[in-house]
């Protein structure tokens, strides 16, 4: 009984790092660059505000990727799969992406760079990387209770993690 528990578990928490492990670690190491380089490169809407803001920027995007395919690298061994390195680079790239249009909606609704849209900010890229996996990853849709779990645990770990990032000092906002 405990040990079907226990296998469960681990199966739970291998299926979680093997598609949510790049995508976490693209989304959070932009921050860790301090980039200049706007990616709206400083265009505003038809509204008048800026396109996606000053946090969206070339620096992050391509630290993001590097980093969210160097995450890949111990999953490809660990699973003795090629896939999940092109797999967890796409799943990357689509959740900075994710990112973007977070940003994007935020400017939108009016709120300035770095103020708090809960829900949003913890969970656009992972939403998108989601969106991905879904379509593209075979059998991936046959889990929608890992899907929900995942989606749930990154919303706790986000929030856990940006207000570490805030006491050390990385990030100037809690969120
Ligand atoms: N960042 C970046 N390039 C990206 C994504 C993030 O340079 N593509 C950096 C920015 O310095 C940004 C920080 O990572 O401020 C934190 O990212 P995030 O919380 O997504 O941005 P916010 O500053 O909160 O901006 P927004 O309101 O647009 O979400
Ligand atoms: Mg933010």
């Amino acid at each position: 009984m405990l040990y079907g528990s226990m296998n469960q578990l681990v199966s739970f928490i291998e299926w979680f790092l093997e598609y949510y492990l790049p995508p976490m670690i693209a989304n959070a190491s932009p921050v860790l660059v301090n980039g200049r380089h706007r990616i709206d490169l400083g265009y505003m809407f038809i509204d008048g505000r800026p396109l996606l803001g000053a946090g969206k920027t070339w620096e992050g995007l391509v630290v993001g990727l590097y980093m969210g395919f160097l995450a890949s690298i111990p999953l490809y061994i660990y699973f003795d799969n090629v896939y999940i390195l092109l797999n967890g680079s796409i799943a990357s790239l689509t959740a900075l992406i994710g990112d973007m249009i977070g940003s994007f909606i935020k400017r939108r609704i009016g709120l300035k760079r770095g103020d708090p849209a809960p829900i949003l900010d913890q969970l656009d890229f992972a939403l998108m990387a989601t969106l991905y996996y879904y379509y593209v990853a075979p059998g991936f849709q046959q889990r929608p209770y890992y899907i929900l779990y995942s989606l749930l645990i990154i919303l706790l770990l986000h929030i856990l993690t940006n207000n570490i990032a805030y006491y050390i000092g990385v990030k100037d906002r809690r969120w």
